[in-house]
């Protein structure tokens, strides 16, 4: 039996902050969600684009299996470890040590001192150490300027030590602290919401002091919840995190998800909630450029195309020339979608608009909503019959202002095109537009519903 009742007092263990980005939604809203839903212990969860977890986490503390998706390596590691809370906490205690030791001296010599060894600045430190061991040369895609010289090479050495770890569940959490800290304290970088070079916060940093404090936060949240299951006021759900294409699912899930598979679930998913990227200039592996280029993912320009190609299209600089999900959903024959795309094209024209960007507006609107409609198709073969999905996105006026009224859009292709009963755009609330000339724009929560099955004859 899965208890409901002591959620509140997990109140104050925010394990949603471990880590968060720019783009991660209101761990309320979600709460919100499962109340309304009346989300039971027995149902199953899927966030699609599950970003840093919020869904997931909220699922789990209420006693509710989920399945979260997303196509980022930063984000699953995110997601991964702040839903795996049966780790052990004295393996952690004594890496945590043994990692601030082995740093400590390292971080000192590069604050004093560069390459020169510490026992050359006499007495005043009794240890001498050298960093020849550290290959500071890698990894080599930092964007320009987003760390200062002595954070980076500071971070060079605990990623040094981080990965000397085993791969397992207690180095995830080094992993996810070590991330987290780039740029929340470490880095250069503002996000407003894209991310930008920060000249203002060019120097050294405290990074021991920044990573204890963020370690401290792991290891207290974990204390209470391991405290709490222990006297069973809480049993939580079951949780998996998959490394995958949101418009793939269909087949991707029913091959890896266990709790899919299991007898608990036999007729599927109960519920979606998520917050699915939408047409606008965000673009999150830029974003999160850092944490993918300290956890090894964007080696190269190829790791980085690799993720991004797996992403929805939803922005000009991941369009590829045999992107074809417009062209295969006919997305056109939508009317709205098609005059939305007539207007950019006739801009295009009008303007003589020749630019690389510019000239790839029309082609997100309908590789977007092309992509989505796959997406849905999946989904509702993926629910069970009844099952509800909540997409929480914003409308869009960042193409030279032209409307793009996502939830409505999507509502359309989810009624016509998909078989989802009754949709519902409701307005959650309106936001300051960053990229428009819009002073507001709207972000919704789209309602779909599966049809019950039809009664037996
Ligand atoms: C708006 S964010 C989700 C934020 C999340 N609700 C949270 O609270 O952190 C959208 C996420 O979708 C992911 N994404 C983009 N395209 C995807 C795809 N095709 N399949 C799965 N995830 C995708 C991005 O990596 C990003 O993490």
């Amino acid at each position: 039996m899965k208890h409901q009742s002591n959620v509140e007092r997990l109140e104050d263990v925010r394990v949603h902050d471990w880590y968060r980005f720019v783009f991660a939604y209101s761990d309320k809203l979600v709460e919100g969600l499962f109340e309304e839903f009346g989300v039971s212990a027995d149902d199953l969860v899927l966030d699609p684009f599950v970003g840093t977890g919020t869904t997931a986490l909220v699922a789990k503390r209420h006693g509710v299996d989920a399945i979260g998706v997303d196509t980022s390596p930063a984000s699953v590691l995110s997601a991964r470890a702040k839903t795996t809370w049966d780790v052990d906490l004295s393996t952690f205690r004594r890496r945590r040590e043994e990692l601030l030791r082995k740093v400590e001296p390292a971080f000192r010599e590069i604050t004093t001192g560069g390459n020169r060894r510490l026992d050359q600045f006499g007495e005043a430190s009794a240890e001498s150490v050298s960093l020849d061991q550290y290959n500071f040369s890698v990894p080599e895609k930092t964007p320009k300027g987003w760390l200062s010289e002595a954070p980076r090479r500071k971070m060079q050495v605990l990623r040094h030590h981080v990965a000397a770890f085993p791969d397992d569940a207690v180095t995830d959490l080094f992993r996810l602290a070590m991330i987290a800290i780039l740029p929340e304290d470490v880095g250069n970088v503002r996000f407003g919401p894209e991310a930008t070079r920060d000249r203002t916060a060019e120097g050294d940093r405290d990074v021991k002091h920044i990573l204890s404090r963020k370690l401290d936060r792991i290891e207290s949240d974990l204390e209470e919840l391991q405290q709490v299951m222990q006297n069973g006021e809480i049993d939580p759900g079951e949780t998996e995190i998959i490394d995958g294409d949101a418009r793939r699912i269909g087949e991707t899930l029913p091959e890896r998800s266990r709790l899919l598979e299991s007898d608990r679930h036999v007729d599927g998913v109960d519920y979606v909630i998520t917050s699915p990227p939408y047409p606008a200039e965000h673009d999150y592996t830029r974003n999160q450029r850092l944490e993918l280029v300290w956890l090894g993912e964007c080696d190269d320009n190829d790791d980085l195309q690799r993720i991004k190609r797996r992403n929805i299209r939803s922005h000009t600089k991941n369009i590829y020339v045999d992107d074809d999900e417009g062209e295969r959903t006919d997305i056109r024959a939508i009317d709205r979608v098609d005059e939305i795309v007539e207007r950019m094209e006739t801009i295009i024209e009008e303007e003589n608009v020749t630019h690389g960007f510019g000239q790839n507006y029309p082609r997100v609107i309908e590789e977007y909503f092309g992509g989505m409609q796959h997406h849905l198709e999946a989904v509702y073969d993926l629910l069970a019959p009844g099952g509800v999905a909540a997409y929480v996105v914003a409308d869009s006026g960042s193409y030279w202002q032209v409307e793009v009224e996502t939830a409505a859009i999507l509502a359309e292709i989810a009624a016509d095109r998909v078989g989802f009963a009754d949709p519902e755009v409701r307005l959650w609330r309106n936001v300051a537009a960053t990229t428009a000339d819009y002073d507001e724009i709207e972000e919704n929560v789209l309602l779909l519903r599966k049809p019950d099955r039809p009664p037996e004859a």
